[in-house]
């Protein structure tokens, strides 16, 4: 049976779900061989609990319910109960038939902080306490089987999950390992053992310039400083670094491989990674192309965010206040935590630069805050100019037509979603991948600024008048070429467009 026609009919027969009985009647009368064609692949998603990896990979769940999929997702319970609390996830799912949440804990007690570097502690808790409670749920469970759905055909695991490599080979299962992260980021992190051991780690500040060679292609590019760095130990011997490298090292083992990038974007990496793991689907941006094949569908495109946190949305109003591309959207992320002096100096730098900006500050963001005064120029500077929020609608900011610029940590998805919104960045990086994001936006790109770590007030100042105001036109130039090169990779045709299908019906060979 054709590919197509054999979606057609498990579109019939996962939507008609009052007449279930009687489809399932029919099954019954088609050989068993056909009616387990009829059934769709059934996906099992698992990312890292954290935001910015549970963002990807619910779009990447939503894009295969779009094709009939069935999706169990895994989702910690401490997240779970947040998305059900502040974000539209139970009613974007709910139109889903196809689609459930499996809660699991994630190790951690519930008062552990789970933002900045204590994130880190949760890599431990995953292999020795998740993985084991995994295995034993998934089997207790028969693989999540039921009447109307296959056991697990197929498990897409985040690329730092390596314990489900474990179970899938073990039980036999397919596995596609999905890492949140650019290609760029992938491929120093791939190589980072060499870096190590050639002794170009970011050690010595007074090296930090000093090129990076080990990493192929990345010879006159890479410096030490751009090399990710974990916990914020500049030492080759942080044991969350080597966890890291570890499980990076282990991506070869799963069938296939998922990137959140396009392949205009970054082309001469992928060449490289696709060497050593030749099944490479690059579907990004992840978030746009959900959008984009929502309309296709003719589904409503407006979906909420699957925010762990209330999403403020007054900002927009503010927005709509501002003329076009005067204001600099701030925000690092859903991890980054900030000290009080680091504070300060961002808001120096963002109040003496006369510029507008919205400032998402996360409740947990600031560590050391109780108690100290603000000074008054900040306060009087942010009345002027500011306008503070806790959590925005990021993407309805970033395409909203008052925002010029984007100060930003680089995180993975937030450097995604601000190249699709065609919007300029200052990066300023906390850890991990965000070094080598960085680098990229401001050197092979050239849409934006790096910073790196710094965020001495001058030098914030002095960045934001260059992004909004100096080299404002040569930027938003670049960027909005490179928007339009995003929209072409998600639109019939484009290779992101073309690779998501392949990767449906690589997954759909598992059963048929
Ligand atoms: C982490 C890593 O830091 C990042 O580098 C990696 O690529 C993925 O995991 P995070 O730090 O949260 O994620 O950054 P990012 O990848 O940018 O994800 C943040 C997400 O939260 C984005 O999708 C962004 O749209 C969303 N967000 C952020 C909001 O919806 N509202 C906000 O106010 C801030």
């Amino acid at each position: 049976m054709c590919l197509t026609r054999l979606r057609l009919i498990r579109a019939i027969y996962i939507n008609v779900d009052c007449n279930k009985t009687l489809i399932n009647i029919l099954l019954k009368m088609c050989s068993k061989e056909a009616a387990k064609v009829v059934l769709p692949p059934h996906v099992l998603i698992f990312p890292l609990p954290a935001q910015g990896h549970m963002n990807s990979m619910l779009n990447l769940a939503q894009l295969f319910c779009l094709s009939h999929f069935h999706v169990t997702f895994i989702v910690s319970e401490f997240n779970h109960s947040r998305l059900m609390k502040h974000s539209g996830t139970r009613s974007t799912f709910e139109r889903y038939p196809g689609f459930r949440f499996q809660t699991i804990p994630d190790g951690l007690p519930d008062d552990h902080p789970r933002a900045g570097y204590r994130i880190m502690d949760i890599i431990p808790s995953l292999i020795n306490d998740v993985a084991p409670y995994f295995k034993k749920m998934l089997i207790h469970n028969g693989l999540f089987a039921s009447a109307n759905r296959r056991p697990v055909t197929c498990i897409i695991a985040d690329g730092v999950l390596s314990f489900a490599a474990d179970f899938a080979e073990e039980r036999r299962i397919p596995l596609i390992f999905f890492r949140t992260v650019s290609a760029c980021a992938f491929w120093t992190l791939f190589y980072i053992s060499q870096v190590a051991g050639a002794n170009e780690m970011p050690i010595q500040e007074n090296r930090m310039v000093e090129i990076a060679k080990t990493v192929p292609g990345m010879e006159g590019l890479l410096r030490r400083c751009d090399v990710p760095r974990f916990c914020g130990v500049d030492d080759t011997s942080d044991p969350s670094l080597w966890e890291v490298i570890s499980l990076t090292s282990q991506t070869v083992r799963a069938n296939a491989f998922i990137l959140n990038t396009f392949d205009d974007l970054e082309q001469p990496v992928l060449s490289k990674i696709v060497k050593h793991i030749p099944r490479l689907y690059t579907i990004g941006p992840g978030s746009a192309h959900l959008k984009s094949r929502l309309g296709e569908n003719k589904v409503d495109t407006s979906t909420p965010s699957a925010s762990l946190w209330a999403e403020d949305l007054n900002c927009i109003e503010w927005l709509d206040a501002q003329k076009p591309k005067s204001v600099i959207y701030v925000s690092f992320g859903s991890i980054t935590t900030v000290t009080r002096e680091q504070l300060l100096e961002f808001w120096h730098g963002l109040v003496n630069s006369k510029r507008r900006f919205l400032w998402v500050m996360r409740p947990d963001s600031i560590m050391g805050k109780d108690g100290d005064q603000i000074p008054a120029e900040l306060e009087k500077g942010t009345k002027e100019n500011g306008y503070m929020v806790e959590w925005a609608p990021q993407e309805e900011v970033l395409n909203h037509s008052a925002v010029g610029g984007f100060l930003t940590h680089g995180g993975w998805n937030s450097t995604l979603e601000s190249i699709v919104a065609g919007v300029p960045m200052i990066c300023w990086s906390y850890f991990a991948d965000q070094m080598v994001n960085s680098r990229f936006v401001s050197h092979v790109w050239k849409i934006g600024l790096d910073v790196k770590d710094s965020c001495d007030r001058v030098v914030i100042e002095n960045a934001v008048k260059e992004l909004m105001e100096v080299r404002k036109d040569e930027f938003l130039e670049r960027a909005s070429h490179l928007a339009k090169s995003a929209k072409t990779a998600i639109n019939e045709g484009g290779s992101s467009y073309s690779n998501l299908n392949d990767l449906m019906e690589y997954i759909e060979s598992f059963i048929v």
